[in-house]
């Protein structure tokens, strides 16, 4: 990101330019912040230590290209759906290398993934590991699973992103009569080649404490199952949750400071206890692509309440980012074409939908703000194309990727027609 003749840069791109060439609200990705990202994983994980692997949440950010540059990047795909495996198998993605999560698989999901040969199913939930064996013995096929365990440790996060507490729906709960009849299962199955544990905490985790609390959970899962069973795991994935500096007050947390300390931690344990050093795998979402996202809206309304404060309506909102909205959710931005101009007021960013909460950015610095000016929010690559909605039959914009001043369409703007599309007119016999 930089400033050229007064006009913002991204990914040695002209945005005002973006904006006109391909209308807004836009979405814009840079290649080349992803892949320095996915090289900065590699030296501080993947190359660093042997035999670990990164399956990134596909939650975060999913399109048929992303999928190509994980591809080639040599990433796995953690998805969550039906919908994002099919994204991903349309986009010609190695299904070996694919990762299913998701705490109420459908049974036509499972089928899906058995069917396309998935590398892993994350088995959430006591219900599912015969499901997932009865459709694997209909097909004749094996498949590699992990168990997520509910590790029961508190993370502090919003309360809609912690996922890793005891009062949750995700994971098994480490109960003697939950979780071990799930593990015995597993272990004495034909159908399935049981390779593991699997957490999650949680989203936006600033903190180290919880995952080494719940790295110690499964640490003793693992030994408990090789003194009762006599079986070694062969996996341990702990999820994602790495949190990202979206404005200057947050702290900026890197890789290192979660994962040095957490493979410090398993490589102790595994050599004090003599049993075999396990694959680690990480599932990184947001920190991987949230500063690779950039989003551009036009300023229309400006509405000042005198000695309250000052409205700017984008032409987008919470249809394209509803983060703010949901989870209270901090941004900063800059008026894209007065990129150089000092600040001078303090405006409330807000989108055209008809709510109030509705607001973007509250109290953002910004140049003088009017109508038809490019705003430029940053840091919009993760969760929020993922989270887009309709509402107010609003349209999902277009996207466009970026890479060392080239641009391409990557998600054509939707259409009005496809918003209807779907739609049926009943039919009243006789009228
Ligand atoms: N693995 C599993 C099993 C997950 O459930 C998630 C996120 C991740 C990995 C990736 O977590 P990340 O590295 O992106 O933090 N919509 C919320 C975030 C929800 C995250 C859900 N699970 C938001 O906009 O902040």
């Amino acid at each position: 990101m930089e400033t050229r003749n007064g006009v913002l840069y991204f990914d040695g791109c002209d945005t005002v330019e973006l904006a006109e060439k391909y209308g807004t609200p836009l979405y814009l990705v840079s290649e080349s912040m992803i892949i320095r990202k996915c090289n900065e994983l590699k030296e501080c994980f993947l190359n660093r230590y042997s035999g670990t692997r990164a399956a990134y949440a596909g939650k975060a950010y999913l399109t048929m290209s992303m999928c190509k540059i994980l591809e080639r990047e040599g990433l796995c795909l953690d998805v969550v759906s039906g919908g994002e495996l099919y994204t991903a198998i349309q986009a010609g993605f190695p299904a070996e290398r694919i990762e299913f999560n998701g705490n109420n698989k459908l049974f036509e999901e499972i089928e899906m993934a058995v069917d396309y040969g998935v590398g892993r199913i994350i088995i959430d939930g006591t219900q599912e590991l015969p499901m997932i064996e009865s459709i694997c013995e209909k097909k004749k096929k094996k498949i590699s699973i992990l168990i997520r365990i509910n590790p029961g440790v508190e993370s502090l996060t919003h309360a809609h992103m912690v996922t890793g507490n005891t009062d949750s729906k995700f994971g098994i709960p480490l109960e003697e009569d939950v979780i071990f009849p799930v593990i015995k299962a597993a272990i004495g199955s034909n159908y399935l080649n049981f390779m593991g544990f699997h957490f999650h905490i949680g989203s936006q985790i600033f903190d180290l404490e919880p995952y080494l609390l719940a790295v110690d959970a499964v640490l003793n899962l693992s030994k408990e199952v090789r003194e009762r069973y006599g079986y070694s795991i062969e996996e341990i994935n702990i999820g994602g949750g790495y949190a990202v500096q979206y404005v200057k007050e947050e702290e900026n947390k890197t890789w290192d400071y979660y994962l040095e300390p957490v493979m410090k931690k398993i490589d102790t344990f595994f050599k004090q206890e003599g049993m075999n050093h396990p694959a680690v795998v990480i599932e990184p979402g947001r920190s991987l692509v949230a500063d690779a996202g950039m989003t551009l809206y036009t300023v229309g309304s400006v509405k000042e309440i005198r000695n309250i404060r000052k409205y700017i309506s984008v032409d987008g909102g919470m249809a394209d980012n509803i983060r703010p909205a949901l989870y209270g959710a901090k941004y900063d931005g800059v008026i894209a074409n007065k990129a150089d101009q000092p600040r001078v007021e303090k405006v409330s960013i807000c989108g055209k939908c008809c709510e109030s909460g509705d607001v973007l950015i509250r109290d953002l610095q910004t140049a003088e703000a009017e109508a038809g000016d490019i705003l430029a929010v940053f840091k919009t690559g993760a969760y929020c194309y993922a989270m887009a909605n309709n509402y107010n039959k609003s349209r999902t914009p277009a996207m466009v990727l970026l890479k060392d001043g080239s641009a391409q369409l990557i998600v054509k703007r939707q259409s009005y027609e496809s918003l209807t599309c779907n739609e049926v007119i009943p039919f009243y016999p006789g009228k």
